[in-house]
Parts: structure tokens; C-alpha cells; sequence
């Protein structure tokens, strides 16, 4: 039951050291009445095999906007201005939406942002995940083979197989949830990016969804991207992290590395304000101020206004990304003055 054959005709994985996914200065903006809203501005960071890339992030920072970009699925009125998305290798950016549909579902997959509500109601949650099946795997397996692979992952994400014949309204919150998983692991996809894929549901159903998501990552291999505003639940499931900050991958690296030695204020400040991550010792101090307005969005470094380390240097330029430690990189002028937490008595 465990392993979910791959696809008939499907080439052998590969496992290599080669980035799997590379984005290069991806930058988006987004056309409005009265200017470009710019959501994703010079967002570089690469995702190799089995990995596993937690995006974080207030509400508003463009980590949807990311996502929806990597598999063109952007609105249309985004404009991509710079950049290259390297799936393989394959600059993703040019391509038709016809040679991107033979990557979307089959290459990289995803669980979106609400996905849960999405099941058409009167269609047997089956059926649909059938014709993403039929649609993406290639050659089109037997209807015997393709029920099987359905029944195989409903018992990989832990719902009964008997469901596939029933209708979304029959199923709970959090079951619906991991039908969505079901369908996006449907195609064996090598990337899977999840965004807020368990914020619409209580505590308990939330852990139980990330945990096995967590085992199913790891027994398949595939890499994921997984992006929440909550940095708890970031912290639990990655390996790596990319904070943002209005449009900007302000800080990356090593998840344990970032949580233990954070060097940009701002990640810094969101460490801190997570007190389900620090325990109640911690001496909160709150990031004040409200993220900017990205249809005309700070001078300089955008985390300037609301920065206790700016300074006039800050207003003016924006910070390059400089690596501070290995794999460990931060946008800031003055990354050497963020305190260690353990001078803060956290360690
Ligand atoms: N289609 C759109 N048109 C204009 N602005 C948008 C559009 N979609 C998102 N935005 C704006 O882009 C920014 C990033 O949004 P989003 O990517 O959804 O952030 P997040 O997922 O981190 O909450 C926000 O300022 C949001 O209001
Ligand atoms: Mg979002």
C-alpha cells in the first residue's frame, strides 16, 4: 500500500544533486488602476529532489503569489518583468500554456489555498480525481489501474477507499482535505507545493494533515514547498526556510540554522512573536507597524518603517543578499546587529 507505483511509461526518477527547480530574480507585478502592485520582487532560491522549502510570511507578503507564478497559474493581470522559473533546467517563463499543462499535476503539483472547497458537489469525489488521472498520465492507464492508484492513495493519505464513491458534502473538513492531497500526489508529481494547505481547520485535524503529509513526503521523495504565515508550522516541516517580506525572500536558509541564529530584524521579530515555537519564557518583542503597501512600496529596504536597526543608509538602498553563514543568506545592512537569541537568554 505504501508505494504508489509511478505512472506506466513514466521515466525513472531522478535523484541527483541538481536542483530540481531553480528561480532566478523572479520578479511579478500585478497591473491596477493607478499603478503595478508588486508582489514578487527579485525572489531567487533553488529546490533539489526530495527537499523540502518552507515559505513564511505575514498575509500579503506574495507567497501565493509565488506559488501561482512557479505553475503560471498567475491572475491575469500579473506581469512577470524579470526572471526565469528552471524546472530541470526548462525555463518554465516562455513556454505555452499547452507545453505548460504537460508540467502542471505530472511535474509539479499543488494543494491550494482553499482547495478543500473547490470539490464540484455533484460529481462523486472519484470521478474527479479520475479525470485528472486520465488527463495527465500518459499513456492512459486501465480503468482497473487508475481505481487502484486512487484506492492506494486514499489509504496513503488515510481515508477509507469506499469514499472515492461518495459526494463531497459526505466528507468532513479535514477528509476533504486529504482527498485534495489524494489528487495532487495523483499524478506522482516531483514537486508538490502546498499553500496554507491546513489553515481552514481546527488544531488537532491540522497536526494529524501536516504529520502525514510530512510521511508521505518522505516516502515518496518528492520535494515540497510549503508556505504558511504560521512559522511553528514551518518549523516542524522543512528543511529549509525562505522568509518573506513584502515581495522580497528577505532571509534564507538551513530551518534550524535561521530559528536558532536568525540574522534579519525581520525574522528575528517574527521568531519572536511566536510564542507557541518559544514556549512562554520568551520576552516578546512585538513587530509593530502593519506590512506596507506594495502599489508604492518603501523606498530602500522595504523593511525600513517598521526596522529598530534602520538607518538613513536603509531609506536610500536596498540591501543585497549577502550570505552570513553557509546556505544561510539575509537581505539587511545590518544583519551583525540583529542580538543572537541566545544573548536574549533563549538558547
Ligand atoms: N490579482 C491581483 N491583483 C492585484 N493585486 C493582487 C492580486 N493578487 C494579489 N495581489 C496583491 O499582491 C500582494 C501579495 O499577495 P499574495 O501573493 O496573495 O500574498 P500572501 O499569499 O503572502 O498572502 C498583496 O498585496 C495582494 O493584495
Ligand atoms: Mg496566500
Amino acid at each position: 500500500m505504501q508505494t504508489i507505483p509511478s505512472p506506466a511509461g513514466a521515466p525513472p526518477r531522478d535523484r541527483t544533486d541538481a536542483a530540481l527547480l531553480e528561480v532566478d530574480n523572479l520578479t511579478m507585478e500585478y497591473e491596477v488602476d493607478g499603478g503595478n502592485v508588486s508582489a514578487v520582487s527579485n525572489v531567487s532560491f533553488a529546490l533539489h529532489a526530495g527537499e523540502s522549502l518552507g515559505l513564511v510570511g505575514e498575509s500579503g507578503c506574495g507567497k501565493t503569489s509565488v506559488a501561482m507564478s512557479l505553475l503560471r497559474l498567475q491572475a491575469d493581470n500579473a506581469r512577470f518583468r524579470e526572471g526565469e522559473i528552471r524546472l530541470n533546467g526548462e525555463d518554465l517563463l516562455p513556454l505555452s500554456e499547452a507545453e505548460m499543462r504537460t508540467h502542471r499535476w505530472k511535474d509539479i503539483s499543488m494543494v491550494f489555498q482553499g482547495a478543500m472547497n473547490a470539490w464540484n458537489p455533484v460529481q462523486r469525489v472519484g470521478a474527479q480525481i479520475l479525470e485528472a488521472i486520465n488527463l495527465h498520465i500518459k499513456p492512459r492507464p486501465t480503468a482497473a489501474e487508475a481505481r487502484k492508484r486512487m484506492e492506494d492513495l486514499f489509504n496513503l493519505v488515510g481515508v477509507d477507499p469506499k469514499m472515492l464513491d461518495r459526494y463531497p458534502h459526505e466528507f468532513s473538513g479535514g477528509m476533504r482535505q486529504r482527498a485534495i492531497i489524494a489528487m495532487a500526489l495523483s499524478c506522482d508529481p516531483q514537486i508538490i507545493i502546498a499553500d496554507e494547505p491546513t489553515t481552514a481547520l481546527d488544531v488537532i485535524v491540522q497536526d494529524q494533515i501536516l504529520a502525514q503529509l510530512l510521511r508521505i513526503q518522505k516516502e515518496l521523495g518528492m520535494a515540497i514547498i510549503y508556505i504558511s504565515h504560521d512559522i511553528a508550522v514551518i518549523a516542524e516541516v522543512t528543511q529549509k526556510i525562505a522568509v518573506m517580506y513584502a515581495g522580497r525572500i528577505v532571509e534564507i536558509g538551513p530551518t534550524e540554522e535561521v530559528f536558532a541564529n536568525p540574522r534579519h530584524p525581520y525574522g528575528y521579530l517574527l521568531l519572536h512573536s511566536a510564542p507557541s515555537i518559544t514556549g512562554p519564557r520568551r520576552r516578546l518583542a512585538p513587530l509593530k507597524g502593519e506590512p506596507p503597501n506594495l502599489l508604492n512600496p518603501p523606498t530602500g529596504c522595504r523593511f525600513h518603517p517598521r526596522c529598530p536597526f534602520a538607518t538613513e543608509k536603509c531609506v536610500v538602498e536596498s540591501p543585497p543578499l549577502q550570505e552570513v553563514s553557509p546556505g544561510h543568506s539575509v537581505e539587511c545592512w545590518h544583519w551583525d546587529k540583529v542580538p543572537s537569541m541566545a544573548e536574549e537568554g533563549h538558547a
